[in-house]
């Protein structure tokens, strides 16, 4: 397999998807919409459409899918159903994913002028465009997966719970909302920076892994496999986000360095340092890769996607 090729191709399959499965830039209004793909299409590293894709890809080729328990159930619920495309999933959780970071960055929350390489929305546009264009990701992503897994009723109703779960009250927002809590605390507990981590970051990277394999029919175990391996390469993802923006340069980050110790938000490299942070990572990137190795079939492009993650510039 080579490593590159292959993520290049998944990464010109989500972009492709994204222009296909968004309303084009003219619709009216057209500065809304102008405002979602500027975004969206603003790039980014789409590790969690990726992983939508190749769980997916792992998944449905591998030979357990015979004696697949989640397949059976699906397949009764849906008789007629095959494998589903999973390119409409992988737009839906960039749209999601782009809308928390519109709303980051926002002036009440992380204040941000750069992302992606470019100003901002609010930046680019004013603050009001950002909110609803972050609003109407957020809402496009769930009208996706209702239309486009309209053919098989049991996988739309798990992908869209999936997805809310990950994306609701008690995860991703959740997780935010804790870390604005935790601004310039002071005694700040690890239990606390876990809880912001697990949920702000980690809770879509396993949304994206279970979604890849609920369209590829995974059964209850290899589901509960993949659910592990989201929570720590979230945390892994997460802790090096941390690293990064105490490190590397804006230019490299395509986003503002240094912006966690201006804000005095409560990170990993805050409460345990530049080095522990590093090591901590690799361990739960180590614990991410063990998990993954109890799935079937080649798990080799997903070791090695989560391995560029833990070396990752930006
Ligand atoms: C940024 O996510 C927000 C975090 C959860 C750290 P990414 O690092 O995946 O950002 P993009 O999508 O590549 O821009
Ligand atoms: C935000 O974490 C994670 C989201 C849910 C958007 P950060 O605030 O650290 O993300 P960046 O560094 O701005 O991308
Ligand atoms: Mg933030
Ligand atoms: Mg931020
Ligand atoms: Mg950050």
């Amino acid at each position: 397999m080579d490593f590159a090729a292959t993520l290049q191709q998944y990464v010109a399959r989500v972009e492709s998807g994204l222009d296909r499965h968004l309303p084009a830039a003219n619709t009216r209004p057209a500065r809304l919409h102008e405002a979602m793909r500027y975004s969206l299409q603003a790039g980014g590293k789409r590790l969690r459409p990726v992983l939508i894709l190749a769980v997916s890809d792992l998944v449905s080729n591998a030979q357990s899918k015979i004696e697949n328990l989640s397949a059976a159930a699906l397949a009764k619920a849906d008789p007629k159903s095959k494998i589903a495309d999973a390119l409409p999933a992988a737009v839906a959780i960039e749209c999601l994913h782009t809308y928390s970071l519109i709303h980051d960055d926002l002036p009440c929350m992380d204040n941000d002028d750069l992302r992606r390489g470019r100003p901002t929305a609010h930046r680019q546009f004013d603050e009001a465009t950002a909110l609803l264009a972050g609003d109407a990701l957020l809402t496009h992503a769930f009208g996706l997966l209702a239309v486009a897994y309209a053919d098989q009723p049991a996988l739309a109703h798990a992908l869209i719970r999936e997805l809310a779960d990950a994306a609701g009250s008690r995860r991703l927002i959740g997780g935010q909302m804790a870390d604005l809590l935790a601004e310039k605390q002071a005694n700040a507990t690890n239990e606390e920076l876990e809880f912001i981590h697990l949920n702000k970051t980690a809770a879509m990277l396993e949304a994206a892994l279970v979604m890849g394999g609920l369209i590829g029919r995974a059964n209850e175990d290899d589901l509960n496999s993949l659910r592990l391996a989201g929570r720590h390469l979230g945390l892994a993802f997460q802790i090096i986000d941390d690293v990064l923006d105490a490190t590397v340069d804006t230019t490299t980050l395509g986003k503002t360095a240094g912006k966690d110790a201006k804000a005095d938000k409560t990170t990993f490299v805050k409460l345990h340092g530049l080095e522990k942070s590093r090591a901590l990572a690799s361990e739960h990137s180590n614990r991410a890769l063990l998990a993954f190795r109890q799935l079937p079939g080649d798990t080799g492009f997903l070791a090695a996607l989560i391995s560029s993650m833990a070396s990752r510039a930006r």
